[in-house]
């Protein structure tokens, strides 16, 4: 069969990389993609969120499974789009329709939906500017620290987190007020502070039933120790060490089954990826965010950890057959180190020529992902904030991490950075 994915990430390279591998893996397409999409892919210069530019790639390509990589295009409502037109009848599509992407889509959606199905979460309410002053008394009411989320999507960075009280009602208002975050903080979630440690699970779903895949942790903030700005991610393990049998058996029962049984009890359209982001207090899960599609990093360890053929396991998703599926994992660990390029995340430059890649040969023990490449007259260059992810595999997350700094010795570009403290927190 004919395959399109849609992303130009490290988890589409992943996702392409893995789906090339499968016997039944005819063309396989991936738009934009990047230069480490081109050694399993075809690239489509497409725009993602101009839909009707997609559709005709589908039909020119006889494409009949469209595998959706980001979340802006499912909230901006790529299923309902193809689902409504007879032309598209039979493409199958991994990704949520739009009423099933506003459990990312929309921060108060979420914790509405949590809410009505009992999946615990932080104590919140939630504020426009016409109950500005309820918010600010609501704050008044919390302890610190204060967590201010804006509703919509904001690229990562709508998650306020304030010692200060005085300091969280200035900016509940500048939210609010003067759309610090555009449309995105008209609407502000204000909930309870989680004191724990993060984890992530992931989810296959056919709306109905549902497989539990690898979990994962990620390691957001760009320096060492875990400090300053938010990014996409710098890293990730997986498994997560401190999420033993026990603990994932508790996160089965209380958040994902609710949480798969509220879809469909609400009769959500919903055939893809649920990235349940969790916060472990004590020895509970609570859910800090849905998001409607696999994470990045987080896919460059999960999804080669699967050993079954992923494209069979997307077919089946896609045909409703997720019941039909037997889960074969590795045992092995798999750590995964970002490259990014020096200022992100505020701005970098791009363009920057990538040396050593040629050298490395993907095996057992290393998978080197393009996340942000082109090519630029035969030579890889970079082309985002996070450039490259090398993930390593071995016993232990340790030994995985140890084979992925090795090879990152082999790679170069101008003002390359990357944490070298990965792990060290599990230690
Ligand atoms: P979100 O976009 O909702 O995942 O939030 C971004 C980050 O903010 C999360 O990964 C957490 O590190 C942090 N965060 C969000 N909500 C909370 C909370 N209620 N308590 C503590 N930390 C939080
Ligand atoms: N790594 C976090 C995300 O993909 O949202």
């Amino acid at each position: 069969m004919n395959i399109l994915i849609l992303g130009s990430g490290g988890r589409e390279h992943t996702l392409a990389h893995q789906i090339s591998k499968s016997p039944n893996c005819g063309a396989l397409f991936v738009a934009p993609g990047n230069a480490g999409t081109l050694s399993c892919a075809t690239n489509l210069d497409v725009d993602i969120l101009n839909f009707e530019e997609v559709g005709q790639c589908i039909l020119a390509n006889d494409i009949q499974l469209l595998v959706v990589g980001p979340e802006a295009p499912l909230v901006e409502g790529i299923k309902d789009y193809f689902e409504d037109k007879p032309e598209f009848s039979t493409l199958k599509i991994i990704g949520p329709s739009k009423q099933g992407a506003l459990l990312e889509g929309s921060k108060e959606r979420a914790k509405e939906f949590m809410k009505a199905h009992q999946v615990p979460t932080a104590a919140y309410q939630s504020f426009n500017k016409h109950n500005l002053d309820a918010g600010k008394s609501f704050l008044a009411k919390m302890q610190a620290p204060f967590v201010l989320k804006a509703d919509g999507l904001a690229g990562g960075k709508g998650v306020l987190i304030l010692d200060d009280l005085k300091a969280a009602q200035d900016e509940l208002e500048n939210m609010l007020t003067n759309q610090k975050f555009g449309k995105a903080s008209e609407k502000v979630v204000v909930e309870e502070f989680l004191d724990g440690i993060e984890l992530s699970v992931f989810v296959l779903t056919d709306g109905k039933n549902y497989l539990t895949l690898p979990n994962a942790k990620d390691y957001k903030r760009i320096g060492e120790g875990d400090t300053g700005l938010n990014t996409g991610g710098m890293g990730a393990i997986s498994p997560v060490p401190f999420a033993d049998q026990a603990f994932m058996e508790k996160v089965d029962q209380k958040i994902v089954k609710p949480s798969i049984d509220g879809l469909h009890k609400e009769n959500i359209d919903f055939t893809g990826f649920l990235f349940i982001g969790l916060m472990k207090v004590g020895d509970e899960p609570f859910v800090v965010e849905y998001n409607v599609r696999m994470g990045d990093p987080e896919t460059e360890v999960v999804i080669p950890r699967i050993k079954n053929d992923l494209l069979d396991i997307l077919n089946k998703t896609a045909n409703g057959n997720i019941q039909d599926i037997t889960l074969d994992v590795d045992t092995q660990h798999a750590a995964t180190v970002m490259l990014v390029s020096g200022g992100y995340p505020e701005a970098y430059e791009k363009e920057k020529v990538i040396s050593g890649l040629d050298a490395i040969q993907n095996s057992n023990d290393i998978f080197v992902c393009h996340a942000g490449t082109k090519l630029k007259n035969d030579q890889v260059v970079t082309n985002g904030g996070r450039v490259i992810a090398v993930t390593g595999f071995g016993n232990h997350f340790q030994s995985a991490l140890e084979k992925a700094y090795t090879q990152i010795e082999t790679i170069d570009f101008d003002n390359m950075y990357f944490r070298k403290d990965l792990g060290k927190d599990l230690v």
